[in-house]
């Protein structure tokens, strides 16, 4: 049996430019397995969206090239379905939740017929069944008074309401696969974690995979099983969500660790990260972390290290991996 729901194999993208080929994804592979919640984090620009897009083939062509060996939803291979196959895909069993509900949203079609119009595409049901789902959908995700506040147009709703009623139409498909890109960037901090809670809670009662990406790791804990750390275009780390929050191994990942308020507020003294991701036309040779790295050496310089598999399936880039103990981490 196939326990994976998604599985992506040696993914490249790249964008040809006046300038030079910008490498955004150098040969990823992903995994999630079916009801797994896995998160994917890294700085702005080392290629989380284009990731996420490339795995529903929605990259534009031009600008963007993309290579992939395996591409893999359930037992369905996607990697050479056209983009009517796709579409199809996409509308049935690949779900997205973007970051921004306001543009995501029709801003002229009030929120509940908008949820309407999922449950009326995806059954052959009446009006008046869809309406009833809608209104329990939009219950279960925790929009209050959910009969009026269905009623209402996108801008009449808060940023978080919003959030929830895209979280309630991305499970109206009953789809397999969610892909959330920074769902909840634009909110609060406090209502970020409840948005977060919403979205979890569903993916655990519908048993749905989720692909949440994040620049924050401190949304991640209480979220996702697995996390893919992406650093410039590549996987630097790939673990647990406990064996990463207890034992970072990879530099990068222990740097991002640093702006998780909860861990940063400890007598550890974390060291944050310094300068930023290089420029896609302009990566360092050797491993792409090594100017930003306090443990680098010449090896680091020169060579790319390769990405080793330790205990726990957990996966590290690193010449010189931290161990770094839980003690360490708490005290
Ligand atoms: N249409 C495009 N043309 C050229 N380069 C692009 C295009 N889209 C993305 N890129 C480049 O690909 C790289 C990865 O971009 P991507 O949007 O995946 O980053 P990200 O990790 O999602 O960042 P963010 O956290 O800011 O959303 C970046 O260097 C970006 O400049
Ligand atoms: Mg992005």
């Amino acid at each position: 049996m196939n326990d994976n729901m998604l599985t992506m194999r040696n993914l490249k993208v790249v964008f040809p430019s006046n300038a030079g080929m910008i490498r955004a994804v150098e040969g990823i592979d992903l995994d999630i397995r079916k009801g797994e919640c896995v998160a994917v984090v890294g700085e702005s620009g080392c290629g989380k969206s284009v990731t996420s897009l490339a795995v529903m083939k929605l990259l534009n062509s031009p600008p963007a090239l993309m290579r992939v060996d395996e591409l893999r939803l359930d037992d369905e291979e996607l990697k050479d379905y056209s983009e009517t196959k796709m579409q199809s895909i996409r509308g049935q069993h690949i779900s997205i939740i973007f970051q921004d509900a306001m543009t995501a949203l029709n801003p002229v079609m009030t929120v509940g017929r908008q949820v309407d119009e999922m449950f009326l595409r995806h059954n052959d049901i009446s009006k008046k069944e869809a309406r009833k789902r809608t209104l329990e959908a939009l219950e279960l995700v925790g929009v209050p008074e959910a009969k009026s506040r269905a009623n209402n147009f996108p801008h009449q709703l808060s940023g978080g309401m919003r959030q929830r009623v895209l979280i309630a139409m991305a499970f109206a498909c009953m789809p397999k696969l969610i892909i959330a890109d920074e769902p909840t960037t634009a909110l609060d901090v406090t209502i970020q974690a409840q948005v977060l809670e919403v979205l979890r809670g569903m993916q655990q009662k519908h048993d749905v995979s989720l692909m949440l990406i994040t620049h924050d790791l401190s949304v991640v804990s209480n979220v996702a099983d697995t996390v893919y750390v992406m650093y410039s275009g590549k996987i630097v780390e790939k673990a647990s969500v406990r064996d990463l929050f207890k034992t970072p191994h990879h530099p990068y990942s222990y740097g991002l660790l640093a702006s998780v308020p909860k861990l940063s507020d400890t007598k550890h003294q974390f060291v944050q990260i310094p300068d930023s991701v290089p420029h896609p036309l302009r990566k360092p040779s050797g491993c792409y972390f090594h100017p930003r790295c306090r443990y680098a050496t010449e090896q680091c310089k020169k060579e790319m290290p390769p990405l080793e598999r330790f205990d726990n399936g957990r996966e590290v880039r690193c010449y010189h991996p931290l161990n770094v103990t839980d003690t360490e981490l708490q005290s």
